[in-house]
């Protein structure tokens, strides 16, 4: 989850960043030029599973053949199955004729599965992999449209792979490889389900990732430091791992605006253009044929460290995204901005959708009207 750390590792990466891109790279965009304005791309994020208030709003957002990302926090070792509430948000959805990404992940604040490694070098997760496989297998599936499987979150920074039992301090090509092994394990348990409407993607990554982390127990610690881009780590993973990539069926990206590679959030559209094409630099990292899904992207306009912006400016820099880059580039399936309704990330923070007491944001309603205006489901409309 997009969230405090990578604030402030931007500062350090800028030696690796500068001189990738300049914001001309979205007029001289390598886009495939038809825009597809029949395929809908629009879409938003959970920060949970949902209630059936939050689906609804989604679908009135995005309308059907809208992109929705459930964020699905709750698997370790022991998990049997898939939670009675991911299964009702997930068959909500395909009701709704929605496509269904799924973020997989740990119970919060638990993000630390190479302690469930079977081996001591946190090479083999056979077990964890099995744990994965009684959720996925016991999901609600739907013949006409892919489940979409994103495993994990942004395990560049030391919060999201960390050492639950302290040891010595890891390097980041260490947590990529790690991270690539497990992957792996869960990628070729997942494929041997045999269903090639379940597709499954490797956690995106943080732009601005960590150098070391300190190994110390939690999830915090003093020797954590930054200084990578999400490039980086991807390269470490291949480095590991050169057959990573074939296992996976589409690129999880989380490109934020910002005038940097892996720093200088949260800037104007007219600068973001850096950020906002990440993930073709991570394509070139990886696989340039991998069909990719934006899980977190977007404009928060009050979160400390972030520079601020006014709830018509994110609106409007939004709108612009999606007419200027991603409807008209079509290596991008769904778009599923950073996020919906939350307390914290929401009302706190900036990056909501809709507040908590039910105003939706203009960001929401001017989002709507361009789908609207494309004619995109119209029977979905106000
Ligand atoms: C991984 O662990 C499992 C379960 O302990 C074991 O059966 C398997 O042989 C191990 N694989 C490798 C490559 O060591
Ligand atoms: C990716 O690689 C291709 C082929 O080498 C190149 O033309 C393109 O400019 C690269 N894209 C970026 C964003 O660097």
């Amino acid at each position: 989850m997009l969230c405090c750390l990578w604030l402030v590792v931007l500062v350090f990466v800028s030696s690796n960043g500068a001189h990738a891109f300049t914001a001309n790279i979205i007029a001289g965009s390598s886009s495939s030029g038809s825009s597809s304005s029949s395929n809908n791309k629009f879409g938003i994020g959970l920060v949970s599973e949902g209630n059936s208030r939050q689906l609804d709003l989604a679908h009135q957002l995005a309308g059907s053949g809208g992109w929705v990302l459930l964020t699905l926090a709750g698997i370790d070792l022991s998990t049997t199955g898939p939670q009675p509430s991911w299964v009702n948000s997930i068959k909500t959805l395909q009701g709704l004729n929605m496509n269904v990404v799924l973020r997989l992940s740990p119970p919060w604040g638990q993000s630390h599965y190479r302690d469930m490694s079977d081996d001591a070098n946190h090479h083999n997760y056979t077990s964890l992999a099995a744990a994965f496989v009684r959720v996925v297998s016991q999901l609600p599936r739907s013949s006409n449209a892919p489940l979409w499987l994103q495993i994990e979150n942004e395990p560049d920074l030391c919060y999201e792979w960390y050492c639950g039992q302290a040891g010595q301090p890891l390097s980041y090509t260490e947590i990529a490889s790690e991270f690539a092994a497990f992957y792996l394990y869960v990628a070729a348990a997942v494929k041997a389900i045999g269903d090639p409407n379940l597709k499954v993607g490797p956690a995106p990554l943080a732009p601005g990732g960590a150098l070391k982390c300190g190994c110390c127990g939690s999830q915090s610690c003093s020797g954590d430091s930054p200084g990578i881009t999400g490039l980086q780590f991807m390269d470490a993973m291949t480095a590991a791992y050169p057959k990573v990539w074939s296992y996976a069926d589409f690129l999880a990206t989380h490109s934020y605006p910002a005038s940097g590679i892996g720093y200088s959030f949260n800037v104007p559209f007219s600068q973001a253009g850096p950020g906002l094409t990440y993930y073709r630099l991570e394509l070139n990292h990886t696989r340039p044929d991998l069909p990719v899904l934006i899980t977190e992207t977007g404009w928060a306009s009050h979160t400390q460290g972030l520079p601020p912006c006014s709830e018509d400016n994110k609106a409007a820099w939004t709108v612009t995204a999606y007419q200027q880059l991603w409807l008209a580039d079509d290596r991008i399936l769904g778009v599923m901005p950073f996020m919906l309704q939350d307390a914290t990330w929401g009302d706190k923070d900036g990056y909501a959708y809709v507040l908590t007491n039910g105003q939706q944001q203009p960001v929401f309603t001017q989002v709507q009207a361009l789908r609207c205006q494309l004619q995109i489901d119209p029977s979905s409309c106000p």
